[in-house]
């Protein structure tokens, strides 16, 4: 006979395993239709900005309590004026410490968008183009030229920042054996030999591997490695709480992470100890191991409002920059897994969520990236026309409706700002 024990290994790393075969290691929100939950509990009208967040407050409760997270942290502002944030729950339960404001938690896949922005700062500078062949930043002896039907074939820059070139998909596998102290240029030797999966340019395929290959170019046209230009760069943007993970890293108010024991158990929740020690995370920075604070994502959106409404004085990238970083480049692509409403720009998914989907949306642009980790599930939205950003964390992996949080708390609370 299993032990309880061992059956519920078996599941957890069965359901680990799958959600990585999908590509989903560094996981988006699987359905993202905005499902008609959103909305249906508010029959009756809402006439102040209390009330507003008084509803999405009783929403949060109830994603809180259907996912058993033990923490959700949230923060929105509005054309750059924070306008309500606040944490639930616990970041540690074993020693009864509350979540804060101030608490860190993994971003995993929003590190996505941060890296691409340290890139649109480079192109800005003339120091890499998005059309640039990796080759003439990444040296052949860490990424070989690659081949299609027996031709050469150039990846680009942009190839890997919106997913089509055709690089590696993470299994769990990818995160064994990693050395802690290897550099985002080492990090990348261990699939450089692989063959692509399609000609570059021609198909979607979501590559964490593909941010690593950002991480080396990072590291060539730096000189330095990729934690200590991104340290550079939250100080110079004064993300102050923002950091490249290490497990060495002694760091206050640090969220401990957890997940379920298991399906049948929804509310028993496990720290991921055993999880951290089997996938070192460590080293997939670029991909997926940033940790930040809500409110600090709320400062990095609103630089990236800043380019959009091109204020010079106060943003990461020019205008021109992120006009081409949010073109919508993979809406014909077969594999591409949320069209029609949405695509994939440079380290953006990019929103238009039509009537037919939900009826009830008023603000149907946005641009959006989420992140999923062992113990700890993320959403960053920005309505650029609006002005909007909201961040929604947890320190529970696979919590599902965080997006219908952002999206909900944006649509109540716009009107009376
Ligand atoms: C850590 O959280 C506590 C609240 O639990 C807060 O008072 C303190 O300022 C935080 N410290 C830092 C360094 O963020
Ligand atoms: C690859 O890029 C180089 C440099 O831009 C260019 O000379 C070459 O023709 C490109 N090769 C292909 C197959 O597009
Ligand atoms: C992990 O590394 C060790 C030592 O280098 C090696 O013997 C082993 O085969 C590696 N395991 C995997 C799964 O790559
Ligand atoms: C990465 O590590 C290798 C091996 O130690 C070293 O040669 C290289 O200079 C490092 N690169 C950076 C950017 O730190
Ligand atoms: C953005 O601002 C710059 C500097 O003020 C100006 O030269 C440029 O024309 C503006 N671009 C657009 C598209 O408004």
């Amino acid at each position: 006979m299993f032990s309880i024990n061992t059956i519920c290994s078996i599941f957890l790393f069965l359901s680990l395993f799958n959600d990585a075969t999908n590509g989903q290691f560094v996981n988006n929100i699987p359905s993202f239709n905005f499902g008609n939950e959103y909305y249906d509990n508010t029959g009756t009208e809402v006439k102040s900005l209390p009330d507003a967040i008084k509803n999405v407050e009783k929403f949060i409760g109830q994603i809180m309590d259907a996912s058993g997270t033990p923490s959700l942290v949230f923060s929105i502002s509005i054309r750059g004026k924070l306008i309500w944030e606040k944490a639930w729950g616990y970041s540690d339960l074993e020693n009864n410490v509350k979540a804060n404001l101030d608490t860190k938690h993994r971003l995993a896949s929003i590190s996505k968008p941060i890296t691409t922005a340290l890139i649109a700062t480079y192109v800005d500078q003339g120091l890499i183009h998005f059309d640039d062949p990796i080759s003439k930043h990444i040296n052949v002896h860490d990424f070989p030229l690659k081949y299609w039907n027996g031709h050469l074939v150039n990846i680009t820059v942009g190839q890997l920042l919106d997913h089509t070139a055709g690089t590696h998909v993470t299994t769990l596998n990818d995160f064994d054996n990693v050395t802690i102290g290897l550099n985002c240029t080492q990090m990348i030797h261990k699939f450089a030999d692989e063959k692509l999966l399609f000609k570059p340019g021609t198909n979607f395929a979501y590559s964490n591997y593909g941010y690593q290959l950002l991480g080396a170019i990072i590291e060539s046209v730096s000189g330095k490695s990729y934690q200590q230009t991104m340290k550079e760069f939250f100080h110079k943007y004064q993300l102050d709480s923002t950091y490249v993970e290490t497990s060495d890293l002694i760091l206050t108010n640090r969220s401990h992470y957890y997940r379920l024991l298991n399906q049948y158990l929804p509310k028993e929740n496990i720290p991921t100890m055993v999880y951290d020690d089997l996938f070192h995370l460590v080293g997939w920075w670029p991909s997926g191991g940033l940790m930040s604070t809500t409110n600090d994502l709320i400062k990095f959106g609103n630089l990236i409002i800043n380019s959009y409404k091109n204020r010079t004085d106060h943003s990461i990238m020019s205008y021109e920059t992120l006009k081409e970083m949010w073109i919508k480049r993979t809406t014909n692509f077969p594999n591409f897994p949320w069209h029609p409403n949405n695509d994939y720009g440079y380290g953006w998914f990019i929103a238009y969520i039509s009537p037919q989907v939900n009826p009830n949306l008023k603000h149907r642009n946005f641009v959006w990236h989420s992140g999923g980790l062992i113990g700890a599930t993320t959403f960053l939205i920005i309505y650029p026309e609006e002005e909007i950003v909201a961040a929604v964390f947890s320190n529970k992996g696979y919590v599902a409706g965080l997006d219908n949080i952002a999206i909900y708390a944006a649509e109540s609370i716009y009107p009376f700002v």
